[in-house]
């Protein structure tokens, strides 16, 4: 299997050009998004071409139940030397630390495979799913970031977490990544 990091609960496979009819099925879906994400509207034709110039150090992944069905997406994006990570989760998957998991797991790949001190990620303010999957991933709250992102007709704050090398100090999940 090309690109799975294998997890407990849920595994992450790296996003190919034939998942993007679904995952531009949910990303026009307003609750895949939820409330605190800006509203999108995209085209297969427009994701088709955001998928063939991603930077190469950009990479999305689906997250996998074990069962190979799809319930989420997450990445891990170059910003300066460090990197930035998002995700999201279908509605019906949620609360049952799927994401949570998974943000172990790309944690673990990034400090595992890339000369990097930080990860960070930014989530709204009121998002408290958010923040509570980056604190139980270890993420340390860093302080607001003024009128950061345009959600649904407004410029909103945003609050910025990180996960420093000597935090992470080991991997969580992923103790097996040479032989995976
Ligand atoms: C944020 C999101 C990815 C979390 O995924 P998930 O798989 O449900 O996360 P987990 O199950 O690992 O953990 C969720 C935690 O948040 C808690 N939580 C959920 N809703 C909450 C709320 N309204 N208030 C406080 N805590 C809440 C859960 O109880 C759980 O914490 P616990 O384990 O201590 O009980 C998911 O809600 C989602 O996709 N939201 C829409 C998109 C989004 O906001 N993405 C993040 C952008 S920064």
């Amino acid at each position: 299997m090309i690109g799975l990091l294998k997890g407990k609960s849920v595994n992450l496979r790296v996003l190919e050009k034939e998942d993007l009819p679904p995952v531009t099925e949910w990303a026009n879906n307003p609750e895949f998004s939820g409330e605190y994400e800006p509203l999108e509207q995209v085209s297969l034709q427009e994701a088709e071409k955001w998928y063939c110039n991603l930077r190469p150090d950009e990479k999305w992944f689906i997250i996998e139940r074990k069962d190979g069905s799809k319930i989420g997406q997450i990445f891990h994006s170059p910003r300066g030397p460090h990197f930035v990570i998002g995700y999201k989760l279908l509605p019906d998957e949620r609360n049952r630390g799927y994401c949570t998991e998974a943000v172990k797991i790309i944690v673990d790949y990034l400090f595992l495979s890339k000369n990097i001190v930080r990860i960070q990620a930014e989530t709204n303010p009121r998002n408290r799913a958010s923040q509570r999957v980056l604190e139980k991933a270890g993420f340390k709250r860093e302080g607001l970031i003024r009128r950061s992102i345009f959600i649904k007709g407004k410029w909103e704050d945003g609050v910025q977490y990180s996960i420093l090398r000597e935090e992470w100090k080991e991997p969580k999940i992923l103790t097996k990544i040479a032989s995976q």
